[in-house]
């Protein structure tokens, strides 16, 4: 049936693409997202570095693409990102003269970005991941060029400015390792104080960049149910299970020289063992019983792509890993772990 008509009665199960592979001819791609999944979020189509890579120069024809797609399927579109440290051209945070541009040049580029972007896609696109990783690991505010220019108003100010362009787009801040006790302390503070305050944030996404271990269902669960009693929805966000060993869990100065000279740290180049695509499965399998005990606040879960072929994990964090972190193998074929998601219950 699909795995969105599979968790229809739960949440939107989405995935995130790029306009090229929507377009690859055999359509096979194309037929496989518009199968399985009711939401749809551009893996890097709608980053500002994309959408205006040069000062007042925009590539609208990916994102257009992708929303279009989304339309013509019936998808939920979801807007990823519109402020964030990364994937976002220096220009932007600089003056003529190449040096960090002032606080007033950086707000009136960040409305004029939000205004253009949210305004272009008004009704058209459902949410937004507003911010992206303004949390540093449980250590507090990234000390980001927006943090660093603008100070931590750069968030609110950002949420308040799309809430502005489009009153009916549902909200999000959006990040990584939200299962950190830390992590979650400082921003369920935050967005207490948000929701006093009137700042329009809706909905939290947490990035599923999870390994076969961590983190534990534990603490993720925690974050989950934390976020939700603030009364903000829930969704996973980027989801994918890394099977390979961690280069950052070694004690070594450049795991990019110590990579090239470690075939540990690459086991899998020639297939992924049966018993490795068994633990896959389960861990698939512990993490969506989790979701489903939390249905009732949690909006969407969005895989960070299709097949394993062209998962971005593949070349994280050093390039020329053979990973095998999502439920479509290299050929788009169903894995043993989406046989056991559509199996469930
Ligand atoms: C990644 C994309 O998957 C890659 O193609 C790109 O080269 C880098 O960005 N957190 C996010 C995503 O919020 O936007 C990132 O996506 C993965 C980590």
């Amino acid at each position: 049936p699909g795995l969105a008509t599979k968790f229809r009665d739960q949440f939107y199960v989405g995935t995130a693409v790029s306009a090229r592979s929507l377009n690859t001819p055999s359509g096979a791609f194309a037929a496989t997202v518009a199968h399985q999944f009711n939401a749809l979020t551009a893996e890097n189509a709608m980053k500002p570095a994309l959408l205006q890579p040069q000062m007042g120069e925009w590539r609208w024809q990916d994102a257009d693409a992708i929303v279009r797609f989304a339309e013509q399927h019936q998808m939920l579109m979801h807007g990823h990102t519109l402020v964030w440290h990364s994937q976002t051209p220096d220009w932007f945070f600089q003056n003529k003269q190449g040096e960090p541009a002032d606080k007033a040049t950086l707000y009136r580029r960040q409305e004029e970005y939000i205004n253009a972007v949210v305004g272009r896609y008004k009704g058209r696109v459902h949410s937004w991941d507003v911010v992206n990783e303004a949390e540093d690991e449980g250590k507090g505010w990234r000390k980001s060029h927006w943090y660093n220019i603008c100070g931590p108003e750069f968030m609110e100010r950002a949420f308040r400015l799309a809430h502005a362009a489009d009153p009916k787009a549902h909200l999000c801040y959006n990040d990584y390792n939200m299962h950190l006790p830390q992590k979650r302390e400082f921003l369920v503070k935050l967005f207490k104080d948000y929701i006093k305050r009137g700042v329009p944030i809706h909905g939290v996404g947490l990035q599923g960049h999870v390994g076969l271990d961590y983190p534990s269902l534990d603490e993720l669960e925690k974050t989950i149910v934390a976020m939700a009693d603030l009364g903000l929805k829930v969704h996973i966000t980027e989801l994918d299970v890394d099977v390979l060993p961690a280069p950052w869990q070694l004690a070594s100065a450049d795991i990019s020289t110590k990579f090239e000279y470690d075939k540990s740290l690459n086991p899998y180049v020639d297939g992924l063992p049966d018993a490795v695509n068994q633990q896959l499965s389960a861990r698939y399998v512990e993490l969506f019983k989790l979701f489903i005990k939390h249905q009732q606040h949690i909006g969407r879960v969005t895989f960070w792509g299709v097949g394993d072929g062209d998962s971005w994990k593949n070349n994280f964090p050093v390039p020329g890993r053979t990973n095998y972190p999502l439920l479509f193998d290299r050929n788009l074929k169903p894995k043993p772990a989406y046989n056991a998601l559509v199996a469930l219950k």
